[in-house]
């Protein structure tokens, strides 16, 4: 009998553009310029915690409850969230999905997200609202990498499921959509123009 080949244990990884970005990027920036010069605590965070750039993770991480342009975008994106969702076949009862955290990252040249992953979380992902041409990109983590001790090297690894990591490239009115157990990273940003990206989390939570 023929060896028969399984191809298991799929991690979804959605991307996608949102439509008319342009009008919403420039409302976007807008206000992150705003946000960025109010935002004390967060410019202390970021010294900290964000060499070289800043974001509102530490101080103001509920951005769509709070500006109406960052609220247009947790709409706008809300579709392509709960079509990542459906395509996971969760059994979700009477649980819905809601955006809990929205904030701003601005990384400056060098500036850099090291490996992590969001906790307490199912869902999160990341939108750009400028990039730098040739940005670097959200580089995501082949989820069993910290099992495969002597696992050899693939030989010609060109296919995107073959790759220990995949990398998603940054460009203006762009998201990914990934479960949020799994790690990612941003390498330095090699730009003297600032890489900026909005990045949130969903929660399943109950109707009332
Ligand atoms: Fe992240």
């Amino acid at each position: 009998m023929k060896l028969k080949i399984n191809n298991l244990f799929p991690t979804l990884i959605g991307t996608g553009s949102l439509s008319k970005f342009h009008t919403l990027n420039a409302r976007l920036m807008k206000d992150i310029l705003n946000i960025f010069q109010q935002d004390k605590m967060g410019q202390k965070w970021s010294k900290e915690n964000y060499i070289g750039g800043y974001t509102s993770y530490g101080s103001i991480s509920d951005l769509h409850f709070r500006y109406p342009s960052f609220s247009t975008f947790e709409e706008e994106l809300k579709p392509h969230a709960e079509a990542f969702k459906k395509a996971q076949g969760w059994n979700l009862k009477d649980l819905e999905l809601r955006m809990t955290h929205l904030w701003v990252n601005i990384m400056h040249e060098h500036t850099y997200h090291a490996l992590h992953l969001h906790p307490h979380s199912v869902i999160s992902g990341t939108y750009y609202v400028q990039t730098p041409p040739q940005s670097v990109p959200l580089k995501i983590e082949d989820p069993r990498m910290s099992f495969y001790m002597n696992a050899p090297l693939r030989e010609n690894p060109t296919k995107a499921s073959d790759k220990l990591y995949y990398e998603v490239q940054a460009k203006a009115g762009d998201f990914v959509l990934f479960e949020s157990w799994v790690r990612h990273e941003v390498p330095p940003n090699q730009s003297k123009k600032a890489r900026i990206s909005l990045s949130f989390n969903y929660s399943l939570e109950s109707e009332d």
